[in-house]
């Protein structure tokens, strides 16, 4: 696997790697802890230009703290800061408590190079869509006013946007506009990047890049109406933060034996 030179500092993105307690458990016809240690294995060597890495979510899949703490292990074994948030199958109040402090933690912001990387927590409890509550929006419009950098980019689980698959666009962030109005106002954030979709998507929108990435557990079938899962290879993201504003970036797949 070749390594992309970097062309400004490199973050990494890793999402929906949907961990049980057991981790033989299978889930829609893959172990995803096979799948996550595959793609931990191929990370190996673009650690070393990699500056941060980001987990957008659905960590587990079963909300147990064994599952948790499993993960947490593996990502600060990464040596990298690193950010974690929820999506809809995690449990909040285990993943804050085993992501309250470490290289891997739910703190809002993480600096990378002349960018700044901004975490929203878009899970509503007992539902599939994300909703950015009142708080989450505070949270945001503070950590926009106190930027330290001249670019931003916002991680979440949930696309704000649709993506091209009905029945997930149908599930994604629900009442989007107070989100992408702050996007819309604001030349810093450059992105957004996010998970769930469990399938790579490259957009723009106002000039903004609008990116998702293949989970690194099931991969679902990208324009399908209603869910259906794929045997394609799990995978992850890597993106380089140009000093411009702009964002190099490509999806990496790890073939499976
Ligand atoms: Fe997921």
């Amino acid at each position: 696997m070749t390594v992309a030179p970097a062309n400004g500092p490199r973050l990494l993105q890793i999402t929906d790697t949907h961990l049980f307690a057991d981790p033989a458990a299978e889930h829609a016809g893959v172990i995803p802890e096979a799948r996550l240690q595959a793609v931990i294995a191929a990370l190996q060597p673009w650690l070393e230009s990699a500056e941060a890495i980001v987990h957008t979510g659905d960590l587990v899949h079963d909300g147990t703290l064994a599952a948790y703490r499993r993960l947490r292990d593996r990502l600060n074994a990464l040596d990298r800061p690193g950010r974690v948030m929820p999506g809809n199958h995690d449990a909040r109040e285990p993943l804050e408590s085993v992501f309250a402090a470490g290289a891997f933690s739910t703190d809002r912001t993480l600096r990378v190079g002349d960018w700044t990387l901004i975490s929203l927590d878009s899970l509503q409890v007992g539902e599939v869509p994300g909703r950015l509550s009142a708080d989450e929006l505070a949270a945001l419009d503070r950590a926009l006013a106190g930027l330290a950098t001249p670019w931003c980019l916002i991680a979440l689980h949930h696309p704000p946007l649709p993506v091209g698959t009905p029945w997930l666009d149908a599930i994604g962030l629900a009442e989007p506009d107070a989100l992408l109005e702050r996007v819309a106002a604001d030349p810093r954030i450059r992105g957004l990047v996010c998970g769930h979709v469990h399938t790579p998507f490259n957009g723009r929108w106002h000039d903004r890049r609008m990116l998702t990435t293949p989970a690194t557990a099931a991969q679902f079938l990208a324009g399908a109406r209603r869910f259906t899962s794929v045997s394609a290879a799990p995978g992850f993201r890597w993106l380089d933060l140009r000093a411009d504003g702009g964002i190099d970036t490509d999806v990496v797949r790890v073939p499976m034996d």
